[in-house]
């Protein structure tokens, strides 16, 4: 076949393709390994030695021709598309773009982040303990032998292995101080588990953050200045609160700490059960046999501890008065948290 004519038949179907896909199988037909003007080029070798100069020249000639025609028709396709999208009268170029959806934190995240900074300014490291304890660290190291009546202040999930779900982040207390050397001060945030019935204010899982400090003497004092910082920066804005004396066998004295409720300034409302207080969380000075179950002689060392619910700052922090809504995981309540 002569050049000429696989030439003129190229550029017919250059001209004749109507997308960018058929002028790419094109160029494999045409230009590719086995395509029809590569395939000219073994003519040369069986053509009379004086017609090889010529015949390769014209083949060159196709060739470049077939390429020129290739990318003209390829940029008036890919003109011809933006025209016709311009064209388009739907298309409405003022209109905002569609963003791609990002996460956003849980709120209980942000509050825990938030927590670990004001720590960490104060001179506390932040540690993580596991979940699934032994008997010993999340009980009867915290002076809550068996049959202690106050085993029932908690319901706890057991494994079958005969390990428990923590009840609480407290066991953190004997693995920090069994293996950090005193003194030290440190917080350690993480899920608690409880084996109770789900209602409006009780989860099975929830969030905590335990504080210890562990020094030759300690003091209330510090503790609840401690306590003061910590809920004043969390909060954005100065708290009130107060101590009551409470039980708790890892603590003595122990206490619970209220603040005055922020969603209504102390006057009662649902969140505070009409009380203007919100119960915050647990502390006091660390126990005697705490200390001596962590290896630390307590006529040597004191320490002073917290355990905190998260859920119940997150509704005083953004001032939610259901704490379904926190739990819940309705995604239109947490894309609020940006
Ligand atoms: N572990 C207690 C609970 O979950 C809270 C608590 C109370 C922690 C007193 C403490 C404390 O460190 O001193 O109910």
């Amino acid at each position: 076949m002569s050049v000429e004519i696989v030439q003129a038949d190229a550029l017919a179907q250059l001209a004749a393709a109507t997308s960018e896909a058929a002028l790419r199988e094109l160029e494999v037909a045409l230009l590719g390994k086995k395509g029809a003007i590569t395939e000219l080029t073994k003519m040369i070798a069986t053509a009379p030695p004086a017609e090889r100069g010529p015949l390769g020249k014209a083949i060159n000639g196709a060739k470049a021709a077939v390429t020129q025609a290739l990318e003209a028709r390829r940029s008036a396709l890919v003109e011809g598309a933006i025209a016709a999208e311009l064209a388009d009268r739907r298309f409405d170029v003022t209109l905002p773009g569609r963003s791609p959806s990002t996460g956003s934190y849980h709120p209980v995240s942000l509050v825990q982040e938030r927590l670990e900074d004001i720590f960490v300014a104060m001179g506390f490291r932040v540690l993580d303990f596991y979940e699934v304890e032994d008997d010993f660290h999340n009980f009867e190291a915290l002076n809550i032998p068996k049959n202690h009546p106050a085993r029932d202040m908690q319901d706890t999930f057991w494994t079958t292995d005969g390990l428990v779900m923590r009840t609480h982040t407290s066991p953190g207390q004997i693995r920090a101080m069994r293996s950090i050397a005193p003194p030290f001060r440190a917080v350690f945030p993480g899920k608690v588990f409880r084996n109770e019935a789900i209602d409006a204010s009780h989860e099975h899982t929830f969030h905590q953050l335990e504080g210890l400090m562990v020094d030759r003497e300690v003091s209330v004092a510090n503790l609840i200045s401690t306590l003061r910082i910590m809920l004043s920066q969390v909060m954005e804005r100065e708290v009130t609160i107060r101590l009551r004396p409470g039980y708790f066998p890892f603590v003595e004295p122990g206490f619970e700490c209220d603040m005055q409720c922020l969603i209504c300034g102390g006057g009662g409302c649902r969140v505070c059960k009409h009380s203007g207080w919100v119960e915050t969380l647990g502390c006091g000075l660390v126990h005697p046999n705490v200390l001596r179950h962590a290896g630390l002689n307590p006529e040597e060392w004191q320490a002073w501890a917290f355990g905190i619910g998260l859920s119940r700052l997150v509704m005083m922090r953004y001032g939610i008065d259901d704490i379904r809504h926190v739990m819940g995981g309705d995604l239109r309540f947490l894309q609020q948290f940006v």
